[in-house]
């Protein structure tokens, strides 16, 4: 099966090109001079499909490093399956996830990693990799890490913060970073100081301020800035590579930058509505609304000027990515577990099929350049996490994995319920975007056209990963 996208502008995170691409079975064979003509020989003549791209970017599918599908989490489970979420991240213009295995402490690490592929195989529309959680570390947990990057997991995320769930101490993440610089994995952390945040909740609580709004306030940017600055001292005691996941607060961003102008391989992630929502606007929405917007770390001020300064961090590469943390739950029989104590809302946002039109607002609106969008959504993803070559890149030999993106269509997101994720309500009703996935290609195959989706369950294959690609 051959296709051609004829007479499209490619975008690569390195450059903008008219250009056709020219796809031969998964992968893309050749980026040509507009016009399909070789050497006197009529390509468009010779493929089985062409796909006119006049006017439109022609940009690698995107890589959403970060998501949740099916995550058991606060007493429930995230509600997108990895049926449902790939096929609502294949509708906008994602076709890479790479999803988080859990270990909980009582669980075994390789069991776990185990199950997720059971959870995923043959559900996905687009192809998948996974990081694996490591909560409190354990000897066995050290041993998995070995095991694991033969395996194609090349990224362990531990956490500060959820004591009891979640969290690792700062010795057992000393030795678990030990561990990443010996065998090349990249480090990933959820930089949150959890034991001033667990005294704050239960003060808050106890004063009686129960309501969505609390959850912001007992989650300060000090003890963001705290526990990202103290991840960096641990990762360069180590020599680890350090990603620090959902990067929020500008205060955070400053650690980060720091360790960066000094030489250290720290990397951060932030995510669409850091970019966008806010404590006051959304968390302070009336009565039990601001839930839908509870995640951790969670939505900052916009009085004190984090988007701004997030979006400006975005373009001076002080933040390398865009990933979306997609978490989604229902305010119904999930997110209402949290009605009159904001600490029992399952914490999460659902965004994963919406980062592509999110981020390319960011170029209509001049945050950001048309390049720099691509980059921070498919190339750089792909290279942090040991992808690149195959995914986030416009070029021969690389899994034929392309959107047609339009940027004289329109989006508005979340209207009249019309995402497609299992979610009862959107965090991005109201959205509205100045253009559209067209058509996307996941290896070679097109499996969304217009609005259609015309892919299959089972589509999305296992991405065995390498090493860090970005590493200085
Ligand atoms: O609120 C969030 N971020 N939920 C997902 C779990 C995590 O910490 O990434
Ligand atoms: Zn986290
Ligand atoms: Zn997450
Ligand atoms: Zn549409």
């Amino acid at each position: 099966m051959k296709t051609l996208i004829k007479n499209g502008t490619v975008v690569n995170s390195t450059g903008t090109a008219s250009a056709d691409v020219l796809i031969d079975g998964e992968t893309i064979a050749a980026v040509l001079a507009p016009g399909s003509h070789l050497l006197g020989f009529d390509i468009e003549k010779n493929v089985d499909t062409v796909i006119d791209a006049t006017g439109k970017y022609v940009i690698p599918g995107g890589v959403d490093a970060h998501t949740h599908m099916e995550m058991p989490f606060g007493g429930t489970n995230a509600s997108d399956t990895f049926e449902t979420g790939t096929r609502a991240a294949a509708w906008g213009g994602t076709t890479s996830i790479v999803d988080f295995v859990v270990q909980y402490p009582d669980q075994n690490v390789l069991d776990q990693y185990h199950a997720w592929h059971e959870k995923a195989a043959g559900n996905c529309a687009i192809d998948y990799g996974f990081h694996q959680i490591l909560s409190d570390v354990q000897d066995s947990s050290l041993v998995a890490m070995d095991e694991l990057i033969k395996e194609g997991v090349s990224s362990f995320k531990l956490f500060m913060a959820y004591k009891g769930v979640f969290l690792s101490d700062d010795g057992q993440i000393l030795r678990a970073f030990q561990k990443g610089a010996q065998n090349g994995a990249l480090m990933m952390m959820h930089a949150e100081n959890g034991a001033v945040i667990d005294v704050l909740v239960k003060q808050a609580i106890e004063a009686g301020n129960t309501s969505p709004y609390y959850h912001g306030l007992t989650r300060p940017w000090q003890a963001e800035e705290e526990a990202t600055h103290r991840a960096i001292m641990i990762a360069n005691l180590t020599g680890a590579p350090l990603y620090v996941v959902h990067v929020s607060a500008k205060q955070a961003v400053e650690q980060i930058a720091h360790a960066r102008d000094l030489g250290q391989n720290v990397f951060g992630e932030t995510c669409p509505q850091y970019l966008y929502l806010s404590l006051e606007e959304q968390l302070g929405a009336p009565g039990f609304e601001g839930a839908k917007w509870v995640c951790s770390t969670p939505l900052r001020s916009r009085a004190e000027g984090h988007q701004h300064h997030m979006w400006q961090a975005l373009r001076t590469n002080d933040i390398q990515m865009v990933s979306t943390d997609h978490c989604p739950f229902c305010m119904k029989g999930q997110k209402d577990m949290g009605i009159g104590d904001f600490s029992k809302i399952p914490n999460g946002i659902g965004s994963v099929e919406h980062r592509m039109d999110l981020l390319y607002q960011g170029v209509v609106e001049g945050n950001i350049s048309l390049e720099r969008w691509v980059e921070v959504t498919s190339t750089t993803p792909s290279r942090m996490f040991g992808m690149y070559g195959k995914k986030g890149v416009i070029q021969p030999g690389a899994d034929a994995d392309v959107v047609v993106y339009n940027p004289n269509g329109h989006t508005s997101i979340g209207l009249n319920k019309t995402h497609h994720m299992n979610m009862d309500y959107s965090a991005w009703e109201g959205f509205e975007i100045d253009g559209h996935v067209d058509t996307v290609l996941s290896r070679g195959k097109v499996i969304v056209d217009g609005d259609e989706y015309v892919g299959a369950k089972g589509d999305g294959k296992y991405f065995k990963r390498g090493l860090s690609q970005y590493l200085i």
